[in-house]
């Protein structure tokens, strides 16, 4: 049994060969070592993807990766794939949109159309989710996928069989979950329809080369990658995405600019209530504010009487381009200090579309500064 999963491994590229070009979601698959004539060609493994349904089952197996991966385990579990379907922000979203397409990718090893039991909302996206793909066990004697192996020497033996594929090493091991369309327009590509579009980002962006891994799963000084998946709460890893700068333009305006610099797709990308919240303010003695002007960059959406679902208006997030913002504070601005500043928001689902009254659930200050007269 070990002996055909490592032939399995060896067919898949193990050892490292197919590691320098990790594919994309939607490249061509990368070329595989020719099997040996008369050999037939194992199939690829399956990569991960939403609606499991495998129940206790995936719970049971988990906790068994955990007992042995302590390091691992550790990160996984204060990161937001553990908490898919039991952070408060998704809880309020699920409330207002009790839909079984969400609890596919929230909860995934549950039945969409079921509620999930408790112990599998609290497993969320697992180590099972990500690592063993096959439709009928989580448990790791199925096979557990893995990138191939770069570094020195050979890979550690490991007491279940591991399946290399350099797919894994790559954006197409977060593709299912990590874009997809509204529920109501369904199997589109269509940008419009997209509520999260991250891979196309992605492949758009001055990062498409390098894969998501890269700045979500940074290694460590053993040489092994994070699996606390830092994102959106993270104050020093959002602030990383661009630079910014500020210049006043007139008596009463100023000029504030966002060049790409850490982010491997649009920032803010994921869900689609992100934004960033652009303002300055004219200020007084004691820092009274005399004038004030805001915008937000985000993906803007409109609701259409008669019309199911959101329709995507405009997005003036931050691609590859840099992305200048002019304000102007008004009369009151004249001969005073500007204070300008930059915020990544997460807010609430909104009941409407203005957006100046959404509930900001939380807020990290990328940038701020004041300009004299
Ligand atoms: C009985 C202990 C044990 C269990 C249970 C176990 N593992 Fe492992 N696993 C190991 C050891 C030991 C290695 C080799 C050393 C290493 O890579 O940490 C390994 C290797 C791996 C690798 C390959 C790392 C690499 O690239 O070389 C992955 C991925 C992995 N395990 C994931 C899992 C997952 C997911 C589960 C649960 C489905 C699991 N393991 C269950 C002990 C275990
Ligand atoms: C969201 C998907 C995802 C989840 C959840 C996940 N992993 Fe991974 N894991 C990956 C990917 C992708 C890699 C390979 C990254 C690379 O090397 O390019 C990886 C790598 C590993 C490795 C090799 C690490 C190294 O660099 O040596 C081990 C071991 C591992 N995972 C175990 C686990 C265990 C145990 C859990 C649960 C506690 C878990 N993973 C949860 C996606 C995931
Ligand atoms: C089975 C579905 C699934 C897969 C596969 C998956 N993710 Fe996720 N991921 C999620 C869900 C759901 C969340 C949202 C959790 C929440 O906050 O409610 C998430 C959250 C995240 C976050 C945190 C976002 C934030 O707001 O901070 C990062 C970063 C992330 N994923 C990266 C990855 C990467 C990189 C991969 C591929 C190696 C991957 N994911 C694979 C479902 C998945
Ligand atoms: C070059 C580095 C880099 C690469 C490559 C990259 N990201 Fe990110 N990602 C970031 C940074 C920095 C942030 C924080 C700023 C932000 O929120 O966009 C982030 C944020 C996120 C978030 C949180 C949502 C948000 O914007 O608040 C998700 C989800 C995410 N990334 C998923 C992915 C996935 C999936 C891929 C691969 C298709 C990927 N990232 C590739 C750097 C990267
Ligand atoms: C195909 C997979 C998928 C489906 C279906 C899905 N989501 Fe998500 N969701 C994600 C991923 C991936 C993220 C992480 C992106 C980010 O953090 O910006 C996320 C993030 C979120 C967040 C932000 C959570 C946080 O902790 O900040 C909310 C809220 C949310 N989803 C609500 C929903 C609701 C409600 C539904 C059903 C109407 C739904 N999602 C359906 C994959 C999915």
């Amino acid at each position: 049994m070990l002996g055909a999963w490592l032939l399995v491994g060896l067919l898949l590229g193990s050892g490292g060969a197919c590691a320098a070009a990790p594919d994309r979601a939607g490249a061509p698959p990368a070329p595989q070592a020719a099997a040996a004539p008369g050999a037939a060609r194992p199939p690829r493994p399956a990569l991960p993807t939403p609606a499991r349904g495998r129940l206790g089952a995936a719970v049971a197996a988990n906790r068994a990766c955990e007992g042995c991966h302590d390091e691992v385990a550790r990160e996984w579990r204060a990161s937001l794939h553990r908490s898919a379907d039991t952070e408060p922000a998704y809880r309020r979203a699920f409330a207002i949109e009790p839909m079984p397409f969400c609890r596919g990718c929230h909860a995934p090893e549950a039945v969409p159309a079921e509620p999930e039991p408790e112990a599998v909302g609290a497993l969320g996206v697992g180590c099972v989710t990500c690592h063993v793909t096959a439709a009928s066990s989580a448990d790791a004697s199925a096979g557990v996928l893995a990138a191939p192996w770069t570094r020195p020497g050979p890979p550690p033996a490991a007491p279940h069989p591991v399946v290399r594929d350099a797919r894994f090493a790559g954006a197409a091991a977060c593709a299912s979950c990590h874009e997809f369309p509204f529920p109501t327009a369904r199997g589109s590509r269509r940008p419009e329809h997209l509520m999260q579009s991250t891979l196309t980002e992605h492949r758009r962006s001055p990062a498409a080369d390098r894969p998501c891994a890269d700045c979500h799963m940074p290694a460590g000084a053993a040489g092994r990658r994070s699996h606390a998946f830092v994102g959106s709460r993270d104050p020093a890893f959002v602030r990383s995405a661009v630079s910014v700068s500020a210049r006043r333009t007139s008596a009463t305006a100023v000029e504030i600019t966002l060049a790409p610099a850490n982010a491997g797709h649009a920032f803010p990308t994921g869900d689609l209530f992100r934004r960033l919240e652009i303002s300055a303010e004219a200020l007084g003695p004691d820092d009274m504010v005399l004038g004030q002007a805001d915008r937000f960059l985000t993906r803007h959406f409109a609701i259409r009487p008669g019309q199911i679902g959101r329709h995507l208006t405009a997005d003036d997030r931050v691609h590859a381009a840099p992305v200048t913002v002019a304000l102007e504070v008004g009369p009151a601005g004249e001969g005073r200090e500007i204070a300008w500043r930059v915020a990544y928001q997460r807010v609430a689902h909104p009941g409407g579309v203005d957006e100046r009254d959404a509930v900001v659930e939380g807020e990290i200050t990328v940038a701020s500064g004041r300009l004299a007269p």
